[in-house]
């Protein structure tokens, strides 16, 4: 009984550990689209086929294309506090992995 359960513990933190070395390497871009389209489509444009966003507002297309922005420099900004209108979201690290691929790769 005691074994059995300790067993089936050992396999589930296995299977826990592959998941999490797997999402450090490869950033799922994918993913990365639906939390952008789920939290960031409100205020900015995240892909060319949005309509609607604030013209106030930077555009993803325009984060990419910023020199201010490579994959490091976006990730920090995107798990700082900001004290703007940008609002503060509470991404895990490999949230903000898979939101940095996806911006990096849409559009030109
Ligand atoms: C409530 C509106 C709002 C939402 C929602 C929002 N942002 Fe922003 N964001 C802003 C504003 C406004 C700015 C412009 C800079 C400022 O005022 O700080 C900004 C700036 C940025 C910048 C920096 C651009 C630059 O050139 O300085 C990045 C990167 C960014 N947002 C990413 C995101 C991501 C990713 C999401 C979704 C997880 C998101 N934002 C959701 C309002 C928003």
């Amino acid at each position: 009984m005691l074994s059995g359960s300790a067993q089936t513990c050992f396999i589930a933190s296995a299977t826990l550990l592959a998941a999490c070395v797997g999402g450090s390497v490869a950033a799922d871009r994918g993913n990365g689209q639906k939390i952008a389209e789920r939290w960031c489509t409100g205020c900015h444009v995240v892909s060319p086929q949005q309509q609607q966003g604030s013209d106030q507002i930077p555009t993803f297309a325009q984060i990419r294309r910023s020199d201010r922005f490579d994959d490091q420099s976006l990730s920090t900004f995107l798990a700082a506090q900001h004290n703007s209108r940008m609002p503060n979201f509470s991404l895990t690290r490999s949230e903000i992995a898979d939101l940095v691929a996806y911006i990096k790769a849409h559009g030109r």
